[in-house]
């Protein structure tokens, strides 16, 4: 196997995050303002530039990419970069993260273009409030994607939902309901300060993994497992289903020093890390040399050396980072 992208740290990165775009259909309220602006069409990497860049990546040994927003499948003709992007060598998991509304449409396209694994945001089951919490977005079209995913026969499905204080922490043992009555699996994220938003103070929505294990335990008792997805997560099990449930702690459990992850945002930013700024132009770099993928590769491999050792998020109020979640892609 290729080795070459392996950080200072020690870490191996086998696993790359892509955003293709910073739209999205829905608002949610951790996410974004209400009034977001988008970026303007030259900014954003065009569909070649995104294909390019994975398969760089995938050469120099990365054999997991999710591909993220915004909202993926609201961009124009996403379904071709599916197709470009599964058919590359040395891709083991191909994933998608995505709000679900448009998967009634896509569902079958993404799991013929090779994507196994697919996971949806799903924060409340009860329509009024979902649509305070995505501020556009119809709880039943979701629900209704979710089925059509199941038809289309993905490895996983994994739903995510971030837990806020007074606004959707009654319902977590409901959203385990539905995901067991389903066979699926389900993560509880802490919410992380990424972007300004003006809704909520996130000290006072702020409720730990810990906090969320406590509303299932009486319900669902949490049986430990040794799995480790190389990520985040860290996953549970419940008698009498195959569901896992998982808890993504960047607050009260850091996981940096298991890191395999850099992310590509929107406008072509290699992020080495989601918590802190440094970064390298790949857009600038493809533009200047079109078609020099052995530049493109050594740029990768030689930035992977400034990869921070980890991120200091807090929700004291102490660490903000200006960019919002959907140019970064989550
Ligand atoms: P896998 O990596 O395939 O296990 O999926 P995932 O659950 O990490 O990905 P998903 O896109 O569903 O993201 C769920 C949540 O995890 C989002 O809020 C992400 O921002 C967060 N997340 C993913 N990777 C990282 C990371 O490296 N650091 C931090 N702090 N959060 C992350
Ligand atoms: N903190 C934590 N998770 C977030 N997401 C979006 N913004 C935030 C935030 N500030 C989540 C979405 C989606 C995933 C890609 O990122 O809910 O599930
Ligand atoms: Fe890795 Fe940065 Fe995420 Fe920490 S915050 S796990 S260092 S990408």
């Amino acid at each position: 196997a290729n080795e070459q992208l392996v950080d200072p740290f020690g870490r191996q990165i086998t696993y790359v995050r892509m955003s293709v775009t910073d739209r999205c259909d829905f608002r949610c309220v951790y996410c974004m303002g209400e009034d977001m602006t988008f970026l303007p069409r030259q900014q954003v990497l065009t569909l070649e530039e995104i294909q390019s860049i994975a398969r760089a990546f995938t050469e120099l040994g990365v054999h997991k990419i999710r591909l993220t927003g915004g909202e993926p499948l609201v961009r124009r003709d996403v379904i071709s970069l599916f197709d470009g992007i599964g058919k590359l060598n040395g891709l083991r998991e191909f994933c998608v993260t995505t709000n679900g509304s448009q998967l009634r449409r896509y569902a079958t396209q993404l799991a013929d273009s090779g994507v196994n694994r697919l996971n949806i945001s799903l924060d409340s089951l009860q329509p009024d409030r979902f649509l305070r919490l995505t501020r556009t977005g119809r709880l039943d079209q979701v629900l209704d994607g979710i089925e059509a995913a199941r038809e289309a026969g993905f490895e996983r499905i994994k739903l995510n939902a971030v837990v806020l204080k007074g606004r959707n922490d009654d319902e977590v043992k409901d959203l385990v309901t539905y995901a067991r009555d389903r066979s699926l699996d389900i993560s509880f994220i802490e919410e992380m300060p990424l972007g300004q938003i003006s809704e909520h103070d996130r000290a006072e929505t702020f409720c730990s993994s810990d906090d969320v294990r406590a509303l299932i335990e009486p319900h669902y008792p949490l049986l430990p497992t040794t799995e480790n997805s190389g990520g985040p997560s860290k996953y549970w099990r419940m008698a009498d289903s195959d569901s896992r449930v998982g808890f993504i702690s960047p607050h009260s459990h850091n996981f940096c020093g298991d890191c395999n992850r850099v992310r590509v945002t929107v406008e072509g930013r290699l992020l080495l890390c989601l918590g802190n700024e440094d970064s390298l132009d790949l857009k600038a770099l493809l533009r200047r040399y079109p078609g020099d993928t052995e530049r493109l590769k050594a740029a990768i491999v030689d930035a992977i050396q400034h990869k921070p050792e980890r991120h200091h998020f807090s929700n004291e109020g102490d660490v903000q980072i200006v960019r919002f979640m959907n140019m970064t892609g989550g």
